[in-house]
Protein backbone atom coordinates (compact mmCIF):
# COMPACT_ATOMS: atom_id res chain seq x y z
CA UNK A 1 0.00 0.00 0.00
CA UNK A 2 1.28 3.28 -0.17
CA UNK A 3 0.94 4.75 2.55
CA UNK A 4 1.66 8.44 3.36
CA UNK A 5 2.83 9.33 7.21
CA UNK A 6 2.87 12.59 8.70
CA UNK A 7 4.91 13.16 11.71
CA UNK A 8 7.05 11.13 10.68
CA UNK A 9 10.39 12.71 12.82
CA UNK A 10 8.02 12.15 16.05
CA UNK A 11 8.14 9.14 18.82
CA UNK A 12 5.53 7.22 16.88
CA UNK A 13 6.48 8.46 13.22
CA UNK A 14 9.75 7.72 13.35
CA UNK A 15 8.65 4.07 14.25
CA UNK A 16 5.76 3.70 12.28
CA UNK A 17 7.52 4.76 9.01
CA UNK A 18 10.25 1.83 9.76
CA UNK A 19 7.92 -0.58 10.26
CA UNK A 20 5.47 -0.23 7.45
CA UNK A 21 8.84 -0.13 5.47
CA UNK A 22 9.81 -3.56 6.62
CA UNK A 23 6.25 -4.69 5.93
CA UNK A 24 6.70 -3.95 2.23
CA UNK A 25 4.65 -0.66 2.21
CA UNK A 26 5.72 2.16 -0.27
CA UNK A 27 6.16 4.70 2.51
CA UNK A 28 5.95 8.78 1.97
CA UNK A 29 7.08 10.14 5.63
CA UNK A 30 6.96 13.74 6.04
CA UNK A 31 8.55 15.52 9.00
CA UNK A 32 7.12 19.08 10.26
CA UNK A 33 9.58 20.63 7.97
CA UNK A 34 8.39 18.94 4.58
CA UNK A 35 4.50 18.93 5.15
CA UNK A 36 3.05 21.38 8.37
CA UNK A 37 -0.39 19.66 8.20
CA UNK A 38 -2.03 23.27 10.20
CA UNK A 39 -1.28 24.22 6.54
CA UNK A 40 -4.15 23.31 3.86
CA UNK A 41 -2.55 24.20 1.09
CA UNK A 42 0.57 22.55 1.71
CA UNK A 43 -1.40 19.52 2.96
CA UNK A 44 -3.72 19.44 -0.34
CA UNK A 45 -0.63 19.70 -2.96
CA UNK A 46 1.20 16.71 -1.05
CA UNK A 47 -1.99 14.41 -1.17
CA UNK A 48 -2.77 15.51 -4.69
CA UNK A 49 1.31 14.49 -5.75
CA UNK A 50 1.31 10.95 -4.21
CA UNK A 51 -1.55 10.27 -4.10
CA UNK A 52 -1.76 7.27 -0.94
CA UNK A 53 -4.24 4.81 -0.58
CA UNK A 54 -4.25 5.85 3.33
CA UNK A 55 -2.55 8.45 5.28
CA UNK A 56 -1.25 7.95 8.45
CA UNK A 57 -1.35 10.74 11.13
CA UNK A 58 1.59 10.88 13.53
CA UNK A 59 1.90 14.39 13.89
CA UNK A 60 0.69 16.48 16.90
CA UNK A 61 1.30 19.47 18.92
CA UNK A 62 2.25 17.28 22.29
CA UNK A 63 3.76 19.66 25.04
CA UNK A 64 0.72 19.62 27.60
CA UNK A 65 2.35 22.18 29.75
CA UNK A 66 3.42 24.00 27.46
CA UNK A 67 0.10 24.37 25.34
CA UNK A 68 -1.58 26.43 28.14
CA UNK A 69 0.61 29.44 27.03
CA UNK A 70 0.54 28.02 22.85
CA UNK A 71 -2.86 27.96 23.09
CA UNK A 72 -3.08 29.16 18.90
CA UNK A 73 -0.40 26.78 18.20
CA UNK A 74 -2.08 23.63 20.02
CA UNK A 75 -5.07 24.08 17.97
CA UNK A 76 -3.12 24.75 14.33
CA UNK A 77 -1.53 21.53 14.53
CA UNK A 78 -4.21 19.52 16.63
CA UNK A 79 -7.19 20.71 15.41
CA UNK A 80 -6.96 22.59 11.75
CA UNK A 81 -4.52 20.32 11.03
CA UNK A 82 -6.29 17.36 11.83
CA UNK A 83 -9.68 19.41 9.46
CA UNK A 84 -7.12 19.67 6.82
CA UNK A 85 -6.35 15.85 6.79
CA UNK A 86 -10.25 14.99 6.69
CA UNK A 87 -11.32 17.13 3.81
CA UNK A 88 -8.19 16.05 1.79
CA UNK A 89 -8.98 12.71 2.47
CA UNK A 90 -12.58 12.79 1.64
CA UNK A 91 -11.55 15.01 -1.55
CA UNK A 92 -9.51 11.66 -2.72
CA UNK A 93 -11.89 9.11 -0.95
CA UNK A 94 -8.82 7.96 1.58
CA UNK A 95 -9.08 6.52 4.65
CA UNK A 96 -7.55 8.47 7.84
CA UNK A 97 -6.09 6.70 10.71
CA UNK A 98 -5.45 9.06 13.16
CA UNK A 99 -4.30 9.09 16.80
CA UNK A 100 -5.61 10.59 19.98
CA UNK A 101 -5.18 10.80 23.57
CA UNK A 102 -6.23 9.47 27.24
CA UNK A 103 -6.16 13.23 28.24
CA UNK A 104 -9.45 14.03 26.70
CA UNK A 105 -10.35 12.47 29.66
CA UNK A 106 -10.53 14.05 33.07
CA UNK A 107 -9.93 10.66 35.01
CA UNK A 108 -12.79 10.85 37.58
CA UNK A 109 -14.39 7.53 36.26
CA UNK A 110 -13.14 4.49 38.63
CA UNK A 111 -13.01 2.00 35.37
CA UNK A 112 -11.11 1.94 32.45
CA UNK A 113 -12.69 4.09 29.74
CA UNK A 114 -14.11 2.91 26.75
CA UNK A 115 -15.03 5.09 23.39
CA UNK A 116 -18.19 6.32 24.47
CA UNK A 117 -17.47 7.72 27.42
CA UNK A 118 -18.18 11.46 27.32
CA UNK A 119 -14.39 13.48 26.97
CA UNK A 120 -14.07 15.89 29.64
CA UNK A 121 -10.21 17.63 28.62
CA UNK A 122 -8.55 18.85 31.90
CA UNK A 123 -6.39 21.68 29.63
CA UNK A 124 -5.46 22.91 26.80
CA UNK A 125 -4.17 20.17 24.53
CA UNK A 126 -6.46 17.82 25.54
CA UNK A 127 -9.17 19.92 24.31
CA UNK A 128 -7.29 20.82 21.14
CA UNK A 129 -6.75 17.21 20.27
CA UNK A 130 -10.58 16.14 20.94
CA UNK A 131 -11.55 18.95 18.98
CA UNK A 132 -8.90 17.49 16.35
CA UNK A 133 -11.23 13.99 16.77
CA UNK A 134 -14.42 15.66 16.57
CA UNK A 135 -13.51 17.62 13.38
CA UNK A 136 -12.17 13.87 11.90
CA UNK A 137 -15.48 12.21 13.09
CA UNK A 138 -17.62 15.58 11.42
CA UNK A 139 -15.63 15.52 7.94
CA UNK A 140 -14.75 12.06 7.21
CA UNK A 141 -16.26 8.70 7.93
CA UNK A 142 -13.86 6.73 6.57
CA UNK A 143 -11.37 7.02 9.46
CA UNK A 144 -9.80 4.82 12.56
CA UNK A 145 -9.06 7.19 15.78
CA UNK A 146 -6.26 5.02 17.84
CA UNK A 147 -7.08 6.79 21.33
CA UNK A 148 -3.32 5.78 22.99
CA UNK A 149 -1.84 6.74 26.63
CA UNK A 150 1.78 7.51 28.09
CA UNK A 151 4.20 6.59 24.59
CA UNK A 152 7.65 5.47 25.18
CA UNK A 153 10.09 4.21 22.71
CA UNK A 154 13.77 4.94 21.58
CA UNK A 155 12.85 8.13 19.22
CA UNK A 156 12.38 11.35 20.97
CA UNK A 157 11.47 12.29 24.01
CA UNK A 158 9.61 10.31 27.21
CA UNK A 159 9.19 9.16 30.50
CA UNK A 160 11.65 6.33 29.87
CA UNK A 161 14.88 8.80 28.76
CA UNK A 162 13.79 11.11 31.71
CA UNK A 163 13.89 8.76 34.28
CA UNK A 164 17.44 7.30 32.53
CA UNK A 165 18.72 10.72 32.38
CA UNK A 166 17.76 11.53 36.00
CA UNK A 167 19.49 8.45 37.20
CA UNK A 168 23.12 9.62 35.91
CA UNK A 169 22.27 12.46 37.82
CA UNK A 170 20.53 11.28 41.41
CA UNK A 171 20.41 8.11 43.44
CA UNK A 172 16.76 9.51 44.66
CA UNK A 173 13.62 10.24 42.55
CA UNK A 174 10.31 11.51 43.87
CA UNK A 175 7.54 10.04 41.42
CA UNK A 176 3.93 10.76 41.05
CA UNK A 177 2.17 7.78 42.42
CA UNK A 178 -2.04 8.93 42.05
CA UNK A 179 -2.09 8.85 38.08
CA UNK A 180 -3.10 5.87 37.21
CA UNK A 181 -3.11 4.38 33.21
CA UNK A 182 -0.62 2.25 31.11
CA UNK A 183 2.35 3.17 29.14
CA UNK A 184 1.83 2.30 25.69
CA UNK A 185 4.99 1.93 23.58
CA UNK A 186 5.31 3.65 20.23
CA UNK A 187 6.35 0.30 18.79
CA UNK A 188 2.89 -1.38 19.70
CA UNK A 189 1.07 1.59 18.17
CA UNK A 190 2.80 1.48 15.00
CA UNK A 191 2.37 -2.27 14.42
CA UNK A 192 -1.78 -2.08 15.52
CA UNK A 193 -2.07 1.03 13.61
CA UNK A 194 -0.35 -1.01 10.54
CA UNK A 195 -2.27 -4.44 11.35
CA UNK A 196 -5.43 -2.70 10.91
CA UNK A 197 -4.66 -1.13 7.68
CA UNK A 198 -3.59 -4.62 6.78
CA UNK A 199 -7.10 -6.35 7.84
CA UNK A 200 -8.94 -7.83 5.18
CA UNK A 201 -12.14 -5.71 6.18
CA UNK A 202 -10.09 -2.39 5.82
CA UNK A 203 -11.59 0.11 3.42
CA UNK A 204 -14.65 -2.77 2.74
CA UNK A 205 -18.02 -1.50 2.91
CA UNK A 206 -17.76 -3.85 6.43
CA UNK A 207 -15.48 -2.01 7.91
CA UNK A 208 -16.50 -0.79 11.34
CA UNK A 209 -14.68 3.23 11.41
CA UNK A 210 -14.70 5.51 14.32
CA UNK A 211 -12.84 5.62 17.94
CA UNK A 212 -10.60 2.64 19.19
CA UNK A 213 -8.59 2.27 22.34
CA UNK A 214 -5.58 0.42 22.34
CA UNK A 215 -4.98 -0.91 26.08
CA UNK A 216 -1.79 -1.53 27.16
CA UNK A 217 -1.39 -3.82 30.27
CA UNK A 218 -1.48 -3.91 33.60
CA UNK A 219 -2.15 -0.37 34.29
CA UNK A 220 0.05 1.47 36.64
CA UNK A 221 0.79 4.76 38.14
CA UNK A 222 4.20 6.68 37.01
CA UNK A 223 5.33 5.53 40.04
CA UNK A 224 5.20 1.85 39.40
CA UNK A 225 6.80 2.80 35.67
CA UNK A 226 9.37 4.13 37.29
CA UNK A 227 10.04 0.82 39.89
CA UNK A 228 9.93 -1.10 36.70
CA UNK A 229 11.91 1.22 34.53
CA UNK A 230 14.95 0.70 37.07
CA UNK A 231 14.33 -3.07 37.94
CA UNK A 232 15.00 -3.76 34.03
CA UNK A 233 17.83 -1.43 33.82
CA UNK A 234 19.57 -2.82 37.07
CA UNK A 235 18.78 -6.64 35.47
CA UNK A 236 20.41 -5.59 32.30
CA UNK A 237 22.98 -4.18 33.74
CA UNK A 238 22.66 -1.00 32.44
CA UNK A 239 22.85 1.04 35.76
CA UNK A 240 25.11 -0.30 38.28
CA UNK A 241 23.31 1.64 41.52
CA UNK A 242 19.66 1.03 43.57
CA UNK A 243 17.89 3.61 42.87
CA UNK A 244 15.54 5.13 45.78
CA UNK A 245 12.12 5.98 45.01
CA UNK A 246 9.69 7.74 46.74
CA UNK A 247 5.57 7.91 46.16
CA UNK A 248 4.59 11.22 45.95
CA UNK A 249 0.63 12.68 45.57
CA UNK A 250 0.14 15.18 42.25
CA UNK A 251 -0.37 17.62 45.08
CA UNK A 252 3.90 17.87 45.95
CA UNK A 253 4.60 17.58 41.94
CA UNK A 254 2.12 20.95 40.70
CA UNK A 255 1.74 21.03 37.16
CA UNK A 256 -0.39 24.01 34.96
CA UNK A 257 -2.04 21.18 34.09
CA UNK A 258 -4.17 18.63 36.13
CA UNK A 259 -3.53 15.08 34.67
CA UNK A 260 -6.12 12.53 34.73
CA UNK A 261 -6.44 10.54 38.11
CA UNK A 262 -7.61 7.44 35.77
CA UNK A 263 -7.02 7.32 32.38
CA UNK A 264 -6.75 3.56 31.73
CA UNK A 265 -8.18 2.34 28.42
CA UNK A 266 -10.25 -0.69 27.74
CA UNK A 267 -9.55 -1.95 24.18
CA UNK A 268 -12.49 -4.63 24.07
CA UNK A 269 -13.67 -2.96 20.80
CA UNK A 270 -10.76 -3.24 19.01
CA UNK A 271 -10.42 -6.89 19.84
CA UNK A 272 -13.90 -7.10 18.62
CA UNK A 273 -13.73 -5.24 15.88
CA UNK A 274 -10.20 -5.92 14.45
CA UNK A 275 -9.28 -9.25 16.64
CA UNK A 276 -5.95 -7.31 18.51
CA UNK A 277 -5.55 -7.84 22.07
CA UNK A 278 -4.23 -5.92 24.26
CA UNK A 279 -0.48 -4.80 24.36
CA UNK A 280 1.72 -6.01 26.98
CA UNK A 281 4.28 -2.28 27.65
CA UNK A 282 6.95 -4.61 30.15
CA UNK A 283 7.48 -6.73 27.31
CA UNK A 284 7.98 -3.32 25.28
CA UNK A 285 10.22 -1.72 27.19
CA UNK A 286 12.62 -4.74 27.76
CA UNK A 287 13.11 -4.80 23.90
CA UNK A 288 13.77 -0.74 24.60
CA UNK A 289 16.38 -0.94 26.90
CA UNK A 290 18.04 -3.51 25.74
CA UNK A 291 18.81 -1.42 22.49
CA UNK A 292 20.52 0.14 24.42
CA UNK A 293 24.33 -1.22 24.27
CA UNK A 294 26.13 0.64 26.90
CA UNK A 295 26.00 0.79 30.48
CA UNK A 296 24.37 4.21 31.35
CA UNK A 297 26.16 4.60 35.01
N1 LIG B 1 3.55 11.37 23.88
C1 LIG B 1 2.58 10.84 24.60
O1 LIG B 1 2.74 10.47 25.76
C2 LIG B 1 1.21 10.65 24.00
C3 LIG B 1 0.17 10.13 24.80
C4 LIG B 1 -1.08 9.92 24.23
C5 LIG B 1 -1.28 10.22 22.90
N2 LIG B 1 -0.28 10.73 22.15
C6 LIG B 1 -0.54 11.01 20.74
O2 LIG B 1 0.26 10.16 19.95
C7 LIG B 1 0.58 10.80 18.71
C8 LIG B 1 2.06 10.71 18.46
O3 LIG B 1 2.72 11.40 19.53
P1 LIG B 1 4.28 11.30 19.75
O4 LIG B 1 4.49 10.92 21.16
O5 LIG B 1 4.91 10.53 18.65
O6 LIG B 1 4.63 12.86 19.61
P2 LIG B 1 5.99 13.58 19.20
O7 LIG B 1 7.15 12.69 19.47
O8 LIG B 1 5.92 14.92 19.82
O9 LIG B 1 5.84 13.70 17.63
C9 LIG B 1 4.93 14.55 17.04
C10 LIG B 1 5.51 14.98 15.72
O10 LIG B 1 4.59 15.87 15.10
C11 LIG B 1 5.34 16.85 14.44
N3 LIG B 1 4.58 18.08 14.24
C12 LIG B 1 4.31 19.08 15.13
N4 LIG B 1 3.63 20.06 14.52
C13 LIG B 1 3.46 19.67 13.22
C14 LIG B 1 2.83 20.25 12.10
N5 LIG B 1 2.25 21.45 12.15
N6 LIG B 1 2.85 19.56 10.93
C15 LIG B 1 3.45 18.37 10.84
N7 LIG B 1 4.07 17.77 11.87
C16 LIG B 1 4.06 18.41 13.05
C17 LIG B 1 6.52 17.12 15.35
O11 LIG B 1 7.57 17.67 14.59
P3 LIG B 1 8.56 18.78 15.22
O12 LIG B 1 9.28 18.07 16.31
O13 LIG B 1 9.41 19.18 14.08
O14 LIG B 1 7.66 19.87 15.73
C18 LIG B 1 6.85 15.73 15.86
O15 LIG B 1 7.83 15.12 15.08
C19 LIG B 1 0.03 12.22 18.83
O16 LIG B 1 -1.21 12.28 18.19
C20 LIG B 1 -0.16 12.42 20.33
O17 LIG B 1 -1.17 13.35 20.60
C21 LIG B 1 0.98 10.93 22.66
Amino acid sequence: MKILITGAKGQVGTEVVAQAIKRGHDVQGFGSKNLDISNAEQVNNTVQQIPPDVIINAAAYTSVDKAETEQEMAYAVNSQGSENLAKVCKQYNIPLLHISTDYVYDGEKQTPYIETDTPIPTGVYGASKLEGDQKIEQLWHKHIILRVSWVFGEHGNNFVKSMLRLAEQRDELSIVNDQFAAPTSAQAISSRLLDILEDRQFNQASCTWGIYNLQSDPGVTWYDFAQEIFTQTQQLGLINKTMKLNPIPSSQFPTPVKRPANSKLDGKKLQQYFELLPVDWKADLKVMLESINTPII
